[in-house]
């Protein structure tokens, strides 16, 4: 029973640690925030097992010891929980499903032939029968690399290869991308949301401007509707017209721009030719719209060798403040290159940027911020 000044805790059902040397990662399961625990505070986790009281007044309070300090950190993570909420909690959660994000796929084409593309949609013919069969041997090759199932997968199904191949679902009609985000748009209204995310992807997006023009011009901030929209488009760049530009800029879109590095040959033309300086083309007129740019280099098998400091330099010098980076989907990757190395690379080309004043991000940015100490 409580004595009134305490209350019980115990160790959250969603914790999750791997113990890594004489350490162990510790994060929770919905709410990321990865850190390290040494032995001592192992201990102290798990003396947790099972309840244990808490003076309440330390939860507010200053910590008169590091065990103190430790629990206060641990309450604060909820990798200790109050028994009360814990005990409340025999279902799980509902997960909040709210229309946030409304992406328009614009073409399922590409006017590129980016050797590690995971699309399948660069110039080659198109079979759903031969994209399902290709998912499949990689899964062989990497069969060491897999941690995660992901043989059921929907971007793995032959249904998704059959609709992303038929020839009635390569471009989105004006009309259809209209009432898409009508249709959207009324969701995310009826569920309360007052601010939503408009990307245009693709394939290559900009093969289809003229449904991308009539979306903005249809639309334009959301006062209309209700509903206030930021818009943004990841894009190969090889497309971008002074109309387009001018259109970006006045509507605000955010544009991605994907670059690899100034070196590497995997973001060919579909005719095999360079893309490089058709890409720069286009990042020089967005420059002179004064768009938001940015750019996004995929660090894959392919690029593995170009991958270095040389793409900051090329953010710098386009205007862009920020480059995404997104490693590879590809299991094989992992298992042949290493976490180690992996790490390594990405973490040199993040330390010249922030010597340039440009942030790489990426879905393995928070991570890295936690295990450098910017929690
Ligand atoms: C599939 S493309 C679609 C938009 C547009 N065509 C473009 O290239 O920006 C979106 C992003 O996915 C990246 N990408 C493609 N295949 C990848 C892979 N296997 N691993 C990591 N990123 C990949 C591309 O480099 C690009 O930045
Ligand atoms: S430009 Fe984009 S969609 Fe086209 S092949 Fe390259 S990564 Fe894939």
């Amino acid at each position: 029973m409580n004595l009134p000044d305490t209350e019980s805790y115990v160790l959250s059902a969603d914790v999750v640690q791997n113990e890594i040397g004489d350490r162990f990662a510790t994060y929770h399961r919905l709410l990321g925030g990865l850190f390290f625990l040494d032995r001592y505070g192992q201990e102290l986790l798990e003396a947790y097992r099972t309840p244990k009281p808490v003076r309440t007044a330390l939860l507010s309070g200053e910590a008169r010891t590091r065990e103190e300090e430790l629990t206060q950190q641990l309450i604060a993570r909820h990798i200790l929980v109050p028994v009360r909420v814990r005990q409340s909690r025999s279902e799980p959660a509902s997960l909040e499903k709210k229309v946030n994000i409304i992406q328009l796929i614009l073409a399922n084409a590409c006017n590129f032939g980016c050797t590690y593309c995971f699309e399948g949609v660069q110039g080659k013919k198109m079979s759903a029968e031969d994209e399902y069969n290709k998912v499949d041997t990689s899964r062989l090759i990497a069969r060491e690399g897999i941690k995660v199932n992901i043989e059921d997968s929907i971007y793995a199904s032959k249904e998704r290869f059959d609709h992303q191949y038929d020839s009635k679902n390569r471009s989105m009609k004006p009309a259809d991308g209209i009432a898409y985000v009508e249709s959207a748009l009324a969701v995310a209204r009826s569920e309360g949301v007052r601010e939503v995310m408009l990307q245009f992807f693709g394939g290559e997006p900009l093969l289809n401007w003229r449904t991308i023009h009539a979306v903005l011009e249809r639309f334009g901030n959301g006062e209309s509707e209700g509903v206030k929209i930021n818009y943004s488009t990841v894009t190969n760049g090889s497309l971008i017209t002074e109309e387009v530009a001018e259109a970006f800029a006045k509507y605000q879109v955010a544009v991605c721009v994907s670059f690899d590095s100034p070196t590497s040959p995997s973001r060919p033309l579909k005719n095999g030719d360079d893309s490089t300086p058709v890409v720069m083309q286009g990042l020089r007129t967005l420059q002179r719209f004064e768009n938001r740019v940015a750019i996004n280099a995929a660090l894959t098998s392919a690029t593995w060798d170009d991958f270095n400091n040389s793409i900051v330099d090329l953010a710098v010098d386009v205007g862009a403040q920020e480059i995404g980076v997104v490693v590879d989907f590809d299991p094989t990757f992992y298992s042949n290159y290493g976490a180690q190395r992996i790490v390594d690379r990405l973490w040199k080309v993040v330390e010249y940027g922030r010597t340039r004043g440009v942030v790489l991000t990426g879905y393995w940015h928070q991570i890295f911020q936690v295990m450098l100490g910017f929690d």
